[in-house]
């Protein structure tokens, strides 16, 4: 058995593949498409800190779109139908190939899993039924119950009143090492699920393992 009853997952970027709209939708974007999707997901978290600092709150999906629109204005403009098609498609994110068998193994495991995530109710059961994961997730926590963005501990402590449990009995993967900072802060011990090859930051803040992927979650002796 695992030492932690509780693996909790950030949703963007870990689970969802936040650069699947625009790779579904490349050709009509044009050249310019990698250069829009790392803009678009660049201000899109942007706007989540400025407007928790602020506490001027509106929610993901609304700044999922405000983000997008900077991102096109950015990058020559994107048609109508486009900017329907991304927004259609930030909705369904493929999941990336790792996700079930790693939620599966957890649930053989027994343990507990959830997402933790800035996104709204709405747009984490789309994505989850688009993934097929609904039935390996036991609690879908989204920041919009409290009108704030992560990095706030307000969040992160979704996880542990929904399951009555500390802090340090939380596995909380994410592939976002800001995010992974504030869950250490917090006092989850934090998997940093380094997709992309990224250096290291928030140092004092570490995480205590990093994966390339979600494979190898699990411990061998569980
Ligand atoms: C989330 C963002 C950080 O899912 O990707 O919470």
């Amino acid at each position: 058995m695992t030492a932690h009853p509780v693996y909790a997952f950030d949703a963007y970027g870990t689970l969802f593949d936040v650069h699947a709209a625009v790779g579904r939708h490349r050709a009509e974007i044009g050249p310019q498409a990698d250069r829009l999707s790392e803009i678009w997901r660049a201000k899109q978290l942007e706007y989540t800190w400025v407007r928790t600092h602020m506490g001027a709150y509106r929610d993901f999906r609304a700044l999922t779109a405000e983000a997008l629109d900077f991102a096109a204005a950015r990058c020559g403009g994107i048609t109508p139908p486009a900017r329907s098609a991304l927004l259609d498609a930030y909705e369904r994110l493929d999941a990336y190939a790792d996700v079930k068998p790693a939620l599966a193994a957890l649930k053989t495991a027994g343990v507990k899993t959830a997402i933790l995530s800035n996104g709204t109710p709405a747009m984490l059961e789309s994505a989850m039924e688009a993934a097929g994961i609904a039935g390996l997730i036991d609690a879908c926590l989204s920041v919009d119950a409290l009108r704030a963005f992560k990095a706030v501990p307000a969040v992160y402590e979704l996880v542990t009143r929904r399951f009555g449990c500390l802090p340090g009995e939380v596995s909380f993967q994410s592939s976002n090492r800001w995010d992974i900072a504030g869950a250490v802060k917090f006092g989850f011990d934090g998997v940093w699920i380094n997709r992309t090859g990224q250096p290291d930051e928030y140092a004092d803040l570490a995480p205590s393992r990093v994966l390339p992927g979600l494979a190898g979650l699990l411990p061998a002796s569980v």
